[in-house]
């Protein structure tokens, strides 16, 4: 694991989000209401849509696009609809952030 600094936790606003460029993709870093940090894949599994333009509500976001509802805990779409993005490992230390990327990233399954 490459442990990578993407800033720090007071960047994002509470129940927001920010993109980060990664070598393997956009990846959205979220930030709850309870200050819980979580990072997915920036590519919604219905058709792409940007999550991290979606709303943030308890450890969730609502795609923008088509109100699909990815947990940001397991990368699984909610609900009825069936899909998956990529989580990726997230460590706060203090007020900074890291996220960890893989030597091979892959999408999870
Ligand atoms: S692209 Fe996200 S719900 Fe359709």
């Amino acid at each position: 694991m490459n442990w990578i600094a993407i800033g720090t936790l007071s960047d994002i606003p509470q129940r927001g989000a920010r993109c980060v460029d990664t070598p393997s993709g956009k990846v959205a870093v979220f930030r709850t209401a309870e200050d819980r940090v979580f990072a997915i894949d920036d590519h919604c599994p219905h058709k792409g849509g940007p999550l991290s333009q979606g709303i943030v509500h308890g450890a969730a976001v609502t795609c923008p696009l088509h109100n699909w509802v990815i947990s940001l805990e397991t990368g699984k779409a909610l609900g009825a609809d069936e899909g998956c993005v990529r989580t990726i490992p997230v460590k706060v230390e203090g007020d900074l952030l890291f996220i960890a990327l893989e030597a091979h990233a892959h999408k999870a399954a």
